[in-house]
């Protein structure tokens, strides 16, 4: 190796049972599950890129939905057939029902380890309607449910010790051999030593991949780590094209206005001060699912019926001001406290300006009914993975539960797995080697005149400009075009900082590597599924089309570029129907 200071004799190797790569709610769900389940007797390592107790998943506001209240005319079928319509029919049916069973357990599981619920006066829990919902099955915690889930997992996990914290730690790659796991190579940020993490399981719940876009919901530290590290290990993504755009995003920051501002009672309205959602869904109006809300902001803002907003971010109002100091201040604060810091405004007296941000992706890596992949000892769960629950178009509240059911699960199938006592792995390490090179040779001391924040800034813009919430061909084909130029270009990078400790420079660049492979899987699935399916809306193809596209894409990793195949849908109860509000 290349006088890097870094050698082989410097390499740190540190073994567990499992490793529980990604601390967000499904990572955390899954370590309190296997520490439960074996009574401490199974070690784990929790690697994490932030300090744990910082995930994405705090910055979750609404809720969680589940069917609580058979008796007030909700159920288990109606929970997966708005499921299953709000997906478009791309859902996998038999996933949606193991879905809408488990979560109202896992709610009550959270309820018994002291999460603070919100509650009605009578003291049973609180659920509020949200978007494509029959019911109010919304579970809340005020608007910071996912700070109050985050905290109630992990001070649960605290009862147990058999688990080591690896904060900081930024993974570079995954290890394979023969089709099985072997390790986690990665930097210890704080020392900038180069780690190896062996394990006989791992679990990824890394989160998703929303600093792909410029306008975004997404803590800038969501790079899509995860997935890009298991989708070059050989693990498929699935489909990558559905990228959800949340209707109303805080302009000009992009920080999330829950949904429940709208389940609360909120109304949408345009330049001219009208409802507009009459016009599209006047059954279910601010309250119809995220795919349509979308689409309908994005058409009166192109109709001209929008506000101007800075750099381009027209917008339309989210109004609450009818709804009344009190109930704002009681289920809305942080709402409330966001417009005041970033936007100095007091929504309970002004409007707040919004329009669609990138917020989640539908796809992820394929995993299967228990979160298994086709990888001996991987496991995947929440946002990262697509065990194809959400299909074309997620639904509000759909995305917290459903880390707490695929944690849950994979926990517990990862406890049968190590029950049984499977050989540590053996680890190469001539790849443990070649990771090494590539990270502290090849990249560290590449000599290129490009800048990497300046390929980030125009891989975000790209994706704002050609990938958003309508498409088309030529649009696709420019982003195609863009991102594959990108990838050029980023061979060519410099890291000016040539130092150990928190080298920022170092990671951002490992960073937007793994954004660059995603990016290039999105933009090629969506130019290659021609219709309009969800939250997949090409203005070349306008309708659904279930004779060609009722199937799931797969992209598969090579050095030459993404690979696409195709999986069927498991319909086991509801044939697709045209999908009306
Ligand atoms: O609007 C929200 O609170 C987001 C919820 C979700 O994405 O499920």
């Amino acid at each position: 190796m290349r006088n890097s200071g870094y050698g082989a004799k410097e390499i740190e190797v540190i073994t567990h049972d499992v490793l529980i790569f990604g601390t967000g709610l499904a990572g955390l769900r899954a370590a309190v599950e296997i520490a439960r389940k074996s009574g401490d007797t199974i070690n784990m390592g929790l690697v994490s890129k932030v300090q744990i107790q910082r995930p994405h998943s705090v910055c979750a506001e609404g809720g969680s939905a589940a069917v609580l209240r058979e008796d007030e005319g909700d159920s288990l079928d109606l929970h997966a057939w708005d499921t299953v319509k709000g997906s478009d029919f791309l859902a996998d049916q038999d996933v949606v029902y193991r879905f809408v069973e488990r979560i109202p357990k896992e709610i009550l599981l959270l309820e018994h380890w002291g999460i603070p619920w919100s509650r009605y006066p009578d003291g049973r829990i609180q659920q509020r309607p949200f978007g494509g919902h029959s019911c109010n099955r919304c579970t809340l915690a005020q608007d910071k449910t996912g700070f109050f889930e985050v905290q109630t997992l992990y001070d649960t996990l605290l009862q147990y010790r058999n688990f080591s914290r690896y904060d900081e730690f930024f993974a570079t790659s995954m290890i394979a051999e023969n089709g099985e796991f072997s390790g986690l190579t990665g930097i210890n940020m704080s020392s900038g030593k180069y780690v190896v993490l062996r394990a006989k399981a791992i679990l990824i719940a890394t989160g998703g991949l929303g600093t792909l876009y410029g306008f975004t919901t997404y803590s800038q530290t969501v790079s899509g780590d995860g997935q890009a590290i298991a989708y070059r290990a050989g693990l498929n993504l699935e489909d990558p094209e559905f990228l959800q755009f949340h209707p109303t995003g805080l302009v000009p920051s992009g920080i999330l206005m829950t949904e429940a501002c709208r389940g609360e009672g909120g109304y949408l309205r345009n330049a001219e001060g009208k409802r507009f959602m009459e016009k599209y869904v006047p059954a279910k109006m601010e309250l119809a699912p995220r795919d349509i809300v979308s689409r309908s902001e994005m058409t009166e803002i192109l109709e001209g019926k929008g506000f101007k907003g800075p750099g381009g971010l027209d917008y339309v109002h989210l109004d609450l001001t009818h709804l009344g100091a009190d109930k704002i201040n009681r289920s809305l604060p942080l709402i409330r406290e966001v417009c005041m810091k970033f936007n100095a405004l007091d929504p309970i007296v002004e409007p707040i300006p919004v329009r669609p941000v990138a917020h989640y992706s539908m796809g992820g890596i394929e995993g299967d009914i228990n979160g298994a992949t086709s990888m001996r000892g991987v496991w995947v769960a929440g946002e990262l993975a697509c065990h194809s629950l959400h299909g074309a178009n997620r639904l509000g509240a759909n995305s917290t539960s459903e880390c707490l059911v695929w944690g849950g699960i994979t926990g517990e199938e990862i406890f049968k797995y190590i029950k049984f006592d499977p050989a540590l792995p053996k680890l190469s390490q001539d790849r443990v080697d070649a990771e090494a090179n590539r990270i502290y040779v090849e990249l560290l001391w590449n000599k290129g005149s490009e800048n990497q924040y300046e390929i980030k800034r125009e891989l975000r813009e790209a994706m704002d400009q050609y990938v958003g919430v309508y498409r088309t061909g030529e649009k696709l084909s420019m982003g195609l075009k863009k991102v594959r130029e990108l990838k050029q270009r980023f061979s060519k990078i410099s890291i000016q900082d040539k130092g150990m400790v928190y080298n920022t420079n170092l990671i951002n660049a490992l960073e937007i590597a793994n954004l660059l492979d995603l990016a290039e899987a999105l933009v090629l699935a969506a130019l290659n599924r021609e219709e309009s399916r969800g939250a997949h809306s090409r203005t070349d193809f306008k309708t659904r089309d279930d004779e060609k596209w009722l199937k799931h894409t797969l992209v598969s990793y090579s050095k030459d570029g993404p690979k696409l195949g195709y999986k069927p849908v498991t319909i086991t109860k509801w044939n697709p129907v045209e999908r009306t509000y």
